[in-house]
């Protein structure tokens, strides 16, 4: 496996690379949810890239950068027992975004809402390292997580109207045996948060299910997760939805199509976030 730290090596090698080309773009302290995304990188192209950098711009001044967990050589051990040909990891963040640096990629609506209302110029940190990445490693295929439901909304949308030439792939998220979605910042709980923050799921699978049973009006699917999360003392909501998949907004009665249910808790010293989709086709 070749690891590259420079963007300079990075797009001269990248020329080199001839067939189907897998990009999977991650901060690293990786999971059984990131290796997920390297296997399925994996099974469906020629040539796999991962990239590992904690990205300074999508955080907030008030938000962990300095702490965020980091362990780089077990993320190209786990990385290289995926069968990933191909690690790019700049060192610094001086090197992708080095003095003069100016700009930047903003979307309209999608930002304004969820997440984005709560970590403002988050999306806009997100957007642009991931236009930056698609230009370094021009990938045929970028594989995310379902676990980031926003940020998935977000770049699928900044690929098509910034015409990026590749398929966004969308992948199911990963979650501990409690039903906990697997996260690095799953590290800021104990042993015992971790099996009551399952609530998350626990909620988010009962609105899903009384939706199978036929309910399709949005406030009662909220009520029914805040209820749930309101008997669990340590879970302190953010924000419970019921959006629209594609635009985010509210809504107030779920058609037959699919639509997103998420929520936003702070639990501890973390703050989770977690969703499910909410379809009728199976
Ligand atoms: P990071 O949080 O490291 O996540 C990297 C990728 O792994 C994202 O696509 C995320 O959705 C996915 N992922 C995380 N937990 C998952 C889980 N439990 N199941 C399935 N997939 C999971 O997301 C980022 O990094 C950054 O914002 C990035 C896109 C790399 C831009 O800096």
């Amino acid at each position: 496996m070749e690891l590259i730290t420079t963007t300079a090596a990075m797009q001269a090698r990248r020329s080199e690379i001839s067939g189907t080309v897998g990009v999977v773009p991650t901060m690293g302290y990786l999971h059984e949810g990131h290796t997920s995304l390297a296997r399925r990188a994996r099974a469906e192209n020629d040539f796999v890239i991962a990239t590992i950098f904690v990205n300074p711009s999508q955080f907030g001044p008030n938000e962990d950068l300095a702490a965020y967990p980091r362990d780089l050589p077990r993320d190209l051990a786990l990385l290289k027992a995926e069968g990933v040909d191909l690690v790019f990891a700049p060192p610094s963040s001086a090197e992708l975004y080095p003095p003069g640096y100016q700009t930047w990629i903003d979307l309209a609506g999608l930002p304004t809402r969820l997440e984005g209302a709560h970590r403002p110029g988050h999306f806009r940190g997100v957007a642009t390292v991931v236009a930056k990445l698609f230009n370094l490693t021009r990938p045929t295929r970028a594989y995310f997580g379902q676990k980031d439901a926003q940020q998935c909304a977000v770049i699928r949308r900044m690929a098509q109207d910034l015409n990026f030439d590749l398929e966004v792939v969308i992948c199911p998220t990963v979650r501990e045996p409690h039903g906990l979605a697997m996260s690095s910042r799953n590290a800021y709980l104990t042993a015992d948060e971790r099996i009551r923050a399952g609530v998350l799921f626990r909620a988010l699978s009962a609105a899903q299910a009384a939706h199978r049973s036929g309910e399709r009006d949005a406030a009662l699917l909220r009520r029914i997760m805040s209820d749930i999360l309101a008997a669990e003392p340590l879970a302190r909501p953010d924000y419970v939805s019921v959006a629209d998949l594609d635009t985010l907004e509210e809504i107030d009665g779920v058609a037959d199509g699919p639509a997103l249910a998420s929520l936003a808790v702070r639990f501890g010293r973390a703050r989770l976030i977690d969703n499910v989709i909410l379809d009728s086709k199976p």
